[in-house]
């Protein structure tokens, strides 16, 4: 009997950049990335709801790409929001526009999109020739602040968010802050729950900082709103790239904070309750069984339930109250779906400190019930 072990490692440089009218003719950054790859030709994708708030975008992107004698293989408009996750109908016409445009792994998708767009087109991209290069272009706050820097896509299966999907280093990132203007202001809004997520678990001065800013966030100012985003990519980014398991090798999800009981209500409500709601619910519910735990002093608590209240981000929603034939909270599930879907033992982060997290591998029913019986009654309060 042999055995030859070959180690394998890939450097991947993961290019993550942040601008403001990506494809205004005088802004070399595309332009430069483009040239940087080698490949020539690219096929843009582009979601309907922002070629219909920014109608000049395609004429420009057509201009920018004349004028830079780059090959454009068309711009691609087509639907976004979770219903292009729903299905593979999305997936399969970006492998049949792939094949027919010949794109091959040197040349380039670029998908202009919010997180799930991004998601879809995305794992079209990485799966037509086994990984077409990505340019990504997000244009929500949650993605920006999160998904777009990440190196997942997927669409959802079985009735399960990113059931099928695949890991792939997108070519580059452009955070186009622009973007963020059109966007309804409550889904922008609850966007920025990811940059509270990754805050808590990775840098207190960060959750101070959104702390003395929430009032501004709440309003959207511009200034507030793309330094929050900024921060957020960055330490999401930073976190794939030199924490040790980029494709999520091990069982510590530190970015996955309050996301075990988030897929769950998500999954729960039909995929009506957006994931920026569910996490903000998801988080507030793990935040609470922290102090049960005795790991997080109440006063941090309070402290983060009131950067939620002034940011109007959701603290409870009913989907917590289902309950199975037995009588059973159906968001307990969630944990070993979580579990399931992660591999590995179950491993679910929770908080010492704003800034500071601590991985447990299980979590007690009961103080699971409590926690949710007490945010009820908050709930009940703030509404009177
Ligand atoms: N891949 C990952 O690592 C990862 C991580 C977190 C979340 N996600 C996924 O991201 C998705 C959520 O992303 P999202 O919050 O961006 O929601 P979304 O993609 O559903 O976009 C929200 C809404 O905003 C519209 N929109 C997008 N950009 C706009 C703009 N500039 N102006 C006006 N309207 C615009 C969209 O059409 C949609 O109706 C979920 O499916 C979630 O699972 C993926
Ligand atoms: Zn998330």
């Amino acid at each position: 009997m042999e055995r030859f072990d070959f180690p394998i490692s890939i450097p991947f440089n993961h290019r993550v950049c942040f601008t403001r009218e990506a494809f205004a003719v005088s802004n070399p950054l595309v332009q430069d990335l483009l040239v940087e790859g080698g490949g020539r030709r690219a096929l843009v994708y582009l979601e309907r709801s922002v070629a219909d708030a920014w109608p000049m975008l395609e004429g420009q992107i057509s201009a920018y790409f004349a004028q830079a004698s780059l090959e454009l293989c068309g711009i691609e408009i087509k639907d976004g929001g979770e219903a292009a996750k729903a299905d593979d109908s999305l997936v399969r016409a970006v492998w049949d526009k792939i094949e027919k445009e010949k794109i091959d792994r040197h040349s380039y998708v670029l998908c202009i999109g919010g997180g799930a767009f991004l998601d879809a087109i995305g794992f079209g991209a990485a799966t037509a020739h086994r990984g077409v290069r990505l340019m990504r272009f997000p244009t929500t706050t949650l993605s920006q602040d999160d998904s777009g820097v990440g190196v997942k896509n997927g669409i959802n299966a079985f009735g399960k968010k990113n059931w099928v999907g695949s890991f792939a280093v997108p070519y580059a990132v452009v955070n186009d802050f622009l973007f963020l203007r059109t966007q309804d202001p409550e889904i922008s809004r609850q966007g920025l729950i990811e940059a509270i997520k990754v805050a808590l678990v990775k840098d207190g001065n960060f959750f101070a900082w959104i702390e003395e800013n929430a009032a501004a966030l709440a309003q959207l100012l511009p200034d507030a709103l793309e330094e929050c985003v900024k921060r957020s990519a960055l330490l999401h980014a930073r976190h794939i790239a030199l924490g040790g398991d980029p494709y999520e090798m091990g069982s510590s999800r530190p970015l996955d904070f309050g996301h075990w009981a988030a897929h769950k209500m998500e999954q729960l409500s039909s995929f009506t309750l957006s994931h920026a709601a569910a996490v903000s619910v998801g988080l507030w519910l793990d935040v609470n069984y922290s102090v049960k735990a005795g790991l997080l002093d109440a006063s941090s608590a309070a402290r983060i339930g009131e950067v939620l209240e002034i940011m109007e981000l959701p603290m409870f929603h009913e989907t917590l109250l289902q309950r199975d034939a037995h009588g059973k909270l159906k968001v307990l599930t969630g944990l070993e779906e979580f579990r399931e879907h992660l591999g590995g033992r179950l491993t679910v982060l929770l908080l010492r400190a704003p800034g500071i997290g601590v991985d447990v591998h299980e979590m007690n029913a009961n103080l699971i019930e409590q926690c949710i019986e007490e945010m009820q009654y908050g709930a009940l309060q703030v509404n009177g």
